[in-house]
């Protein structure tokens, strides 16, 4: 049974701002990206580690993770995950994970994969802690509502065919993609330290995260 994880990390960043792409940002002393990387390459349940880089981050790529194999991404995280799944060749299992989540678990890899067994696809969640409300001022009701992480492992056949079809809305996930076509998604049990960096007090929030101390000066 083949497990290959795909990176996506062909974003720019807008809402961290900086002078780097957040993903090659450092963290903890490490760019963000290679955090990922290397937990997902050291992994025993995964067989191949894939980077799906903007168009012109090739020197980038090369000083934070010399020798990755990657892929050229697109304008949106639809597009480079499709472009990735492209570039990969035939697997069992496809993780799709963000760059802009550090420091994954092998834990949560094994809950996927365990998820897998019985279902197309498997989400880790976390529970919504805040009062939600909309834009205009109703209350929306929080019970029952999850907030939706990656990794995401999904059957290779159902994830291409999600992507090769896909005519809707831009989606902010893979897994939306994979139930508007019919198939079951697991939601397996999250975890805090996969919060995603977004914006640039994101990053001090990450390191405290791995109790490093953020140097300010
Ligand atoms: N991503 C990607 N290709 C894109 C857009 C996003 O591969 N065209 C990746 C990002 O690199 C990131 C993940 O998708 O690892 C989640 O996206 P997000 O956190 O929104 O990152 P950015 O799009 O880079 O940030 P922003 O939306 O603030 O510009
Ligand atoms: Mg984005």
């Amino acid at each position: 049974m083949k497990t290959v994880a795909l990176i996506v990390a062909a974003g720019t960043g807008e809402r961290m701002g900086g002078s780097l792409p957040k993903q090659y940002a450092l963290l903890a002393g490490r760019p963000m990206l290679a955090w990922s990387h290397a937990a997902l390459s050291a992994d025993p349940a995964i067989d191949e580690v894939f980077v799906v880089i903007g168009e012109g981050h090739q020197a980038l790529l090369d000083s934070a993770l010399p020798g990755a194999r990657f892929t050229i991404g697109g304008a949106t995280r639809r597009q480079s995950v499709a472009l990735g799944i492209r570039a990969i060749g035939a697997a069992d299992r496809i993780l799709i994970h963000d760059a802009a989540r550090p420091f994954v678990s092998e834990q949560v890899v094994d809950h996927l994969l365990s998820a897998l067994e019985t279902a197309d696809g498997a989400v880790p969640v976390l529970p919504v802690a805040d009062t939600l409300v909309a834009a205009d001022g109703t209350n929306v009701p929080r019970a029952g509502l999850s907030r939706v992480q990656t990794p995401q492992a999904f059957r290779d056949e159902i994830l291409r065919r999600a992507h090769a079809d896909w005519s809707g809305d831009e989606p902010t996930d893979d897994a939306q993609m994979v139930r508007a076509l019919g198939g079951s998604v697991a939601l397996v049990q999250g975890d805090p330290m996969l919060e995603k960096v977004t914006w640039a007090g994101d990053i001090a929030a990450a390191e405290a995260r791995v109790g490093w101390e953020t140097r300010t000066a």
